[in-house]
């Protein structure tokens, strides 16, 4: 049998009970498929922080790198302001690891309602390959007074590093800044991911960028893409202004099939996307480093309003589940796991309320669990 190791970050909020909700359903998935998952529980996350001053330290991160998944729950708390948990465990998570993928399936189940009118599962299946390191999300900027000031701003990365010598003068009352870097490594291996995919799927990749107005850091985003596509004469490609995309995902989502994006515009389209595959509580996602250790998590947050109810959705916690367990090699069970939310959302009769039901979130759990068993 095969045994797999695999540590876990629950996290704040609903964190807990959702992933609680996804061990189950893999473990099941392992009776049947023949492995077995040792779960290794982490405490990051608000609690911890308020307790210990601990975000996540370097060692934690060293010693999880020894792993090729993480799983993660949800990060974020009404306690602590925004942002210090995000970037400080889930951001920093993500640029330690060097996890340039951040995958996101948008797919409509059968039996899941969406809000777009006329459109069935066969209209919205498609993948968004958000690239996760770089971009407006690389965390250097500041903010300057009237006057003559210096700021001296650095991104280091396994790939490369830069530095900003700035000499600011202003005669505002205030300026804030922040700046946005694509590298040629960062986008060309992004870029590759997506056409790779598209070679096993439908042979169309969509690129988003905003080249009309932020002509240098998305010009540059185009070229490249330009560029790889050259490399793929049979993949089809076309470039979309992300503001016209979000149009298009209402309109002709049937249009996509594989869509790469630089980091913001993929965290915005993303929550689209998720709203037309029936909500945040059926998006998963994967931030994948192929080489090294990949973490899924559902791309909702931590609805902190909603913490010990058992009452919130855990189907996008256990398809991410599904997806990390893909990721190790275990498609068979994925696709067993999946067929098991498509088939627990088919029967109608074990849903949390969002889908219209009245269960609670252990409910859905055994429910899936049952019928990864039985399927
Ligand atoms: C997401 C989230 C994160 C992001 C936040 C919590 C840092 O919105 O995973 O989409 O912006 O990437
Ligand atoms: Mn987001």
């Amino acid at each position: 049998m095969t045994q797999y190791k695999i540590p876990v970050l629950s996290g704040d909020g609903i964190g807990p009970e959702i992933i609680a909700e996804g061990k189950k359903v893999v473990d099941v998935a392992g009776e049947k498929f023949g492995f077995d998952v040792e779960w290794i529980d982490y405490p990051h996350g608000a609690d911890h922080y308020l307790e210990t001053g601990e975000l996540i330290s370097e060692d934690t991160l060293k010693e999880l790198s020894g792993y090729p998944a993480i799983y993660l729950g949800s990060i974020g708390d009404p306690r602590i302001a925004p942002g210090v948990l995000e970037k400080g465990i889930l951001l920093t998570a993500r640029f330690y690891f060097d996890q340039y993928i951040n995958l996101r399936p948008v797919k409509l189940l059968e039996g899941v309602w969406t809000p777009l009118k006329d459109k069935t599962a066969k209209d919205i299946d498609f993948t968004v390959v958000r690239e996760n390191t770089e971009d407006f999300y690389i965390g250097i900027g500041g903010r300057a007074k009237k006057g003559e000031s210096k700021d001296l701003l650095e991104v280091k990365r396994t790939l490369y590093s830069a530095k900003f010598g700035l000499d600011i003068e202003t005669d505002s009352e205030e300026i804030g800044y922040q700046i946005g870097l694509i590298s040629k490594e960062g986008t060309q291996r992004v870029m590759e991911y997506a056409f790779d995919l598209a070679e096993k799927s439908r042979k169309h990749v969509s690129s988003v960028d905003k080249a009309n107005v932020l002509s240098d850091i998305y010009g540059f985003w185009r070229e490249e893409f330009e560029a790889v596509a050259s490399k793929h004469p049979d993949i089809t490609t076309d470039f979309n202004f992300v503001d016209a995309i979000t149009m298009w995902f209402v309109k002709n989502p049937e249009w996509f099939d594989v869509v790469v994006t630089p980091n913001m515009f993929g965290d915005i389209i993303t929550d689209l996307g998720a709203m037309i595959q029936g909500g945040l509580g059926l998006a998963p996602g994967g931030n994948i480093n192929p080489q090294g250790t990949s973490m899924f998590e559902p791309i909702h947050g931590s609805a902190p309003k909603y913490k010990g109810m058992n009452k919130v959705n855990p189907i996008a916690t256990i398809w991410a589940g599904a997806m990390l367990i893909e990721q190790l090699g275990e498609k068979e069970a994925a696709d067993s796991i999946v067929g098991a939310i498509q088939q627990n959302i088919l029967n109608a009769k074990v849903r949390t309320y969002d889908m219209g039901g009245s269960n609670g979130t252990s409910d859905v759990g055994d429910d899936i669990a049952r019928l990864v068993r039985e399927g």
